[in-house]
């Protein structure tokens, strides 16, 4: 299982992560990335299934300031 995170006090808003996965990220208000998998809302307690994978790194590997976070658990985090 992967979990994924957008650190948001690191990322600026570039526009890349939900470019290149635009089922998993989309961005707030000020631009900044936060994770809308089904009802995750950022808090990286959803599990992003199998055929999401390759979106999920090549948008890790391409956010310029690696705020995009991923692990094999949940984070647990608010927004
Ligand atoms: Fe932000 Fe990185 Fe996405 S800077 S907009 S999390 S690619």
């Amino acid at each position: 299982a992967k979990y994924t995170w957008v650190e948001k006090d690191t990322c600026i808003a570039c526009g890349a992560c939900g470019a290149t996965a635009p089922d998993i990220y989309d961005y707030d208000d000020e631009g900044l990335a936060e994770v809308i998998y089904e009802s995750d809302a950022n808090r990286g307690v959803t599990e992003i299934p199998d055929d999401l994978f390759d979106d999920l790194q090549d948008a890790c590997d391409g956010c310029p300031t690696d705020s995009i976070k991923i692990a094999d658990v949940p984070f647990n985090k608010e927004g």
